[in-house]
């Protein structure tokens, strides 16, 4: 997500109400602008200030409310997606019909966003050829679905109908609503920081969360690539709706990402790869009492996954590579970064500022240059790394462009 969305959430009647709480709660911490429209069959099962504390803005839910502003239409038109979960069958069913006969009905009808339905029923009305037909027909008509899921039902009853969990209901509202210039594009992100083992306790490791690398899967992925995550102990949960691949050592990243980046059109070196590691791994737990005061360990450089990449590329693919210097100064972090573009053979280095207090962790700002191959400054970016992730994509996008 780079930009901030109207996002309207659209609240039916069904148990699975409770949980559309989450996925409006989630969307407003991603910052997006969320506006609530209940039927009134939803304010049975879950209350009206609890979705307005929620999302922050007032719930709307009769038609005849403020009818000077032709509300629907305001709603339907600024929004730039809509997504209703939970989508009980009587709604899919309405929707198909084209009814407006509620607010929600209505501003559907009114609006010309991607609309996003999280079905959650009984399997017995899922399954029932009359849903059948209404969602091959809403299907048909470019609404996307999300779910449902098969699993655990209101009662004693399981099978497919339940409500998909609420962060794949925000993915799918996100990818509808973004640009879709990566569709079909094969992108390949490492991420992380590989770990090189000393004995079977202990490791070399590094401070990358993995988020950036993240952030840049997520964003590829919401505008229509197919993803494959290459990642290397990540501290944060892997996203929904890419091809996850693990890889803890660096040997194991560079094996990862020599099949990978084989298939890609777009490959991100992301990860924070160990430039050495232990020569010899003990296969017993090192003794202190064994050691005494020191121990020495003989360390081993790592090969240069990226430059190895690289020089296997074939024509067309685009090679992003990262570079997280301590270098205090502008000028030579910039000189750092030039050097590092050309003996990595990449088409974009992204350059940025570490320190004790900088750049790393799950939540902390970005501040990164983007070079191109030859060094020359392309674009800068700071903020969160949603954000970053976000620029970094466009200027993969100029680089495509260009070699069309
Ligand atoms: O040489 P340096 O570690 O600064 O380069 C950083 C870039 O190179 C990153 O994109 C990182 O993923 C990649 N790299 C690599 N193999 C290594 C070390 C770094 O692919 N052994």
């Amino acid at each position: 997500m780079s930009e901030r969305l109207a996002v309207v959430v659209g609240v039916t009647g069904g148990i699975a109400a409770y949980k559309a709480v989450s996925v409006v709660r989630e969307l407003v911490l991603a910052g997006h602008d969320v506006h609530v429209i209940a039927t009134e069959q939803a304010l049975r099962f879950v209350g009206r200030p609890t979705l307005e504390a929620i999302s922050r803005n007032p719930v709307r839910t009769d038609l005849f409310e403020d009818v000077a502003e032709v509300r629907h239409v305001r709603m339907g038109q600024t929004a730039d997606v809509v997504v209703i979960a939970p989508a009980t069958a009587n709604t899919i069913a309405k929707l198909a019909a084209g009814l407006a006969d509620d607010l929600l009905g209505s501003t559907v009808l009114a609006s010309r966003a991607p609309l996003v339905l999280a079905p959650a029923m009984h399997t017995e009305m899922w399954q029932h050829p009359a849903t059948v037909a209404n969602v091959a027909l809403l299907r048909e008509r470019g609404v996307a679905f999300v779910g449902p899921e098969s699993g655990r039902l209101t009662g004693e009853d399981a099978g497919p109908g339940r409500m998909s969990e609420p962060a794949d209901i925000v993915a799918a509202a996100i990818a509808a609503a973004g640009p879709r210039d990566l569709a079909g594009v094969r992108v390949v992100v490492s991420a992380g920081g590989t770990r090189e083992p000393i004995d079977p306790v202990r490791y070399i490791g590094n401070r990358s969360s993995g988020r950036q690398g993240i952030e840049l899967a997520v964003a590829a992925r919401d505008r229509g690539a197919e993803v494959t995550l290459v990642a290397a102990h990540l501290e944060l949960p892997a996203p929904s709706g890419v091809r996850l691949v693990a890889a803890g050592t660096a040997e194991e990243l560079r094996a990862a990402m020599l099949a990978a980046a084989a298939e890609a059109d777009v490959v991100v070196m992301a990860a924070a790869v160990a430039d050495y590691r232990t020569r010899d791994v003990s296969p017993t737990k090192i003794k202190k009492d064994a050691q005494g005061d020191r121990l020495d360990l003989a360390l081993v450089r790592n090969p240069d996954i990226l430059a190895e990449l690289t020089a296997a590329r074939r024509p067309g693919q685009v090679y992003i590579g990262f570079a997280a210097e301590t270098e205090p100064d502008g000028e030579a972090l910039v000189a750092l970064g030039r050097a590092k573009a050309a003996r990595k053979g990449v088409d974009l280095l992204v350059l940025n500022r570490v320190g004790w207090d900088e750049g790393f962790g799950a939540e902390s700002p970005n501040r990164v240059l983007v070079l191109d191959a030859a060094g020359s400054v392309r674009g800068e970016a700071s903020g969160s790394k949603s954000h970053v992730a976000g620029r970094v994509l466009d200027a993969v996008q100029t680089v495509r462009n260009r070699s069309k």
